[in-house]
């Protein structure tokens, strides 16, 4: 086995300096909403370390726009959260995770409320919107769109008021540490501010690192969405499931020189319609639902159209809503679109799919406990089965929530009844190096973003899946040896996420949820969840 001082000097973390051994009684790999619920839970009975690799702030969570769904309205009923669940996940929802997941939610909301949440009222009642295949108004916002932003902002303070809880920005998890037995014991990172790279050992270790939207070439996610935690999980031998599972949220700025942006959801519920690059509506030829079906029906919709009229984008025109005030409802996009001298309340705004949410994950049980000894993850980055095979709008935020919490405790009781951890023979899965400049290592990345999107992407064939396996098979050892920086790491690791992705696409031989293929265009009678660990992919 390598040790870690060789490891550094392989992989060129050598020229950095290395910090003195930490240990903590419960290490939070990420700061969104799944990370900073699962802090919170577990201080109650011991330290904690949260590290981010960014700000703190910066995360998915705190972009989310829509908001979160919870069944709170008065016409509401929990009971008919977990029916639109079941069905948007098309056949292959965890029932026991859903129960829990809308079961549960309110109570999580009332407490980020009471922490200093502050969701949109009038007046002094919450106001509800629908998204689509809610059959029910229930899904909270914040500042209209900023829904994201102000709830990181309210669980960042209460964390801040927490003694027991240190969180370290800028700080990128390389990899686990396990020891002998298998126990994941801790994580090696590399500070990016004082350019050091160092262990931290745990006696239990969440991981709450979001999804991987980035493994994709178009996609509304954050520079950060790299998969990070699934790849670590999957270098040390957790099993990973349903990861062909990919949700494309319809809806996304195409206009020149501008990021993916994304035009919520909540646009559409708001009365918001999609026309084709010739000025028709489109969406009531494709299905009854028409705008408000759930997203891989709307995203193969707007894909069938931009082929039949040969077009890269069709247009969302809010020009008929008249229930709010477009601009006062949707401030952050209205500001956005007119960046791009786009008008949300005149002009025909050009939009197109892209890669949103990661459905699969690290296998995780409905506390968190992954195949791993000592491991839990929560949020995107896991997969509790909760969303099935399509991911319901805004269930994303209450899943952080209420299974952030649910993890934290669960690896509470965990280090209760377990002995400290006190073996050191660990090994971390970094033994393996190569160095390569940013440069390269950016032309790797964006090599695998292109090939996913084109090969499996919205619309999926057995030729360009198994292309993409092949490419992923062939090029292996070439990308996972790739370390020694944050970025060449993040090739490493979209391109381990890809891998699962395509080659659990290829396993799937029917069409679920917001897996498509051309080949097999329905569904099976048995409803199957895929599960693999990295060697299962040769
Ligand atoms: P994140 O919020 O992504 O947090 C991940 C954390 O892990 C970050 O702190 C990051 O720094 C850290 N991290 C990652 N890798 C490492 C590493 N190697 N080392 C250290 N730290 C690391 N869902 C809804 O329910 N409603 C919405 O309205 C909604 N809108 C959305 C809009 C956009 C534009 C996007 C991108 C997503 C949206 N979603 C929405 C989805 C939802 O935001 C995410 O699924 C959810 O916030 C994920 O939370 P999380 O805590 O699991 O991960
Ligand atoms: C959106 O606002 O459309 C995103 C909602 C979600 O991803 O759940």
């Amino acid at each position: 086995m390598i040790d870690f001082d060789t490891v550094q000097s392989y992989i060129g973390f050598n020229k950095f300096k290395k910090e003195p051994m930490e240990k903590y009684d419960f290490l939070v790999l990420g700061s969104g909403i799944a990370g900073l619920s699962a802090a919170i839970e577990a201080s109650i009975a011991g330290k904690v370390l949260i590290i981010s690799k960014d700000e703190s702030k910066e995360s998915s969570t705190e972009y989310a726009q829509g908001g979160i769904a919870a069944a709170m309205n008065d016409e509401d009923k929990v009971s008919f959260h977990f029916r639109d669940t079941l069905v948007a996940g098309d056949g292959l929802c965890n029932p026991d995770a859903v129960h829990i997941l809308v079961g549960e939610g309110p109570q999580y909301i009332h407490r980020l409320i009471d922490w200093g949440t502050k969701f949109d009222k009038e007046k002094t009642r919450l106001v509800f919107t629908r998204e689509a295949a809610h059959s029910h108004k229930r899904v909270l916002h914040a500042g209209g769109d900023s829904t994201g932003k102000e709830i990181v902002r309210a669980l960042l303070a209460k964390v801040s008021s927490i003694k027991n809880i240190t969180i370290r920005q800028f700080v990128f998890a390389i990899g686990l540490l396990n020891d002998k037995n298998g126990r994941i014991i801790g994580a090696s990172y590399l500070d990016e501010r004082s350019q050091k790279v160092g262990k931290v050992y745990a006696n239990a270790v969440i991981l709450a690192t979001g999804g991987a939207g980035r493994v994709y070439s178009d996609t509304t996610n954050p520079e950060l969405a790299t998969g990070d935690g699934m790849a670590a999980a999957a270098l040390a031998g957790a099993e990973l499931q349903d990861m062909e599972f990919v949700q494309f949220h319809p809806t996304v700025l195409l206009a020149p020189g501008a990021p993916r942006f994304l035009l919520t959801e909540a646009i559409r519920g708001e009365g918001g319609i999609l026309k084709n690059i010739n000025g028709e509506r489109f969406m009531p030829e494709y299905d009854e639902r028409a705008e408000l079906a759930p997203r891989d029906v709307v995203s193969r919709s707007i894909l069938l159209e931009l082929k039949k009229t040969n077009a890269k984008h069709v247009f969302l025109d809010l020009s008929g809503i008249t229930s709010v005030d477009v601009r006062e409802r949707f401030p952050q996009v209205y500001q956005n679109c007119l960046v791009y001298n786009l008008d949300l309340k005149k002009d025909l705004i050009p939009v197109t799919p892209a890669a949103h949410y990661y459905i699969g994950g690290v296998k995780a049980d409905i506390n968190g406990k992954t195949s791993l000894e000592g491991l839990f993850a929560a949020g995107e980055v896991s997969c509790t089965g909760v969303h099935g095979a399509n991911r319901l709008a805004s269930n994303s935020l209450l899943e952080g929530l209420v299974f952030g919490t649910r993890a934290g405790r669960s690896a509470l009781d965990y280090v209760l009844a377990h002995p400290d951890v006190n073996d050191k023979s660990e090994q971390d899965y970094n033994t393996l190096t190569r160095k390569i400049s940013p440069e390269e290592a950016l032309k790797m990345k964006e090599e695998v973003q292109r090939l996913m999107w084109e090969k499996v992407g919205v619309l999926r064939t057995p030729d360009k899946m198994n292309r993409a396996v092949e490419y992923f098979r062939e090029k292996y050892d070439e990308f996972v040896s790739l370390n020694g920086s944050r970025i060449s790491t993040e090739t490493r690791n979209i391109f381990i996420v890809g891998f699962f992705t395509a080659f659990a696409s290829l396993q799937r031989k029917e069409s679920r949820g917001t897996h498509y293929r051309e080949d097999y265009s329905q569904k099976n009678e048995e409803r199957i969840h895929s599960r693999y660990c990295l060697n299962d992919l040769f």
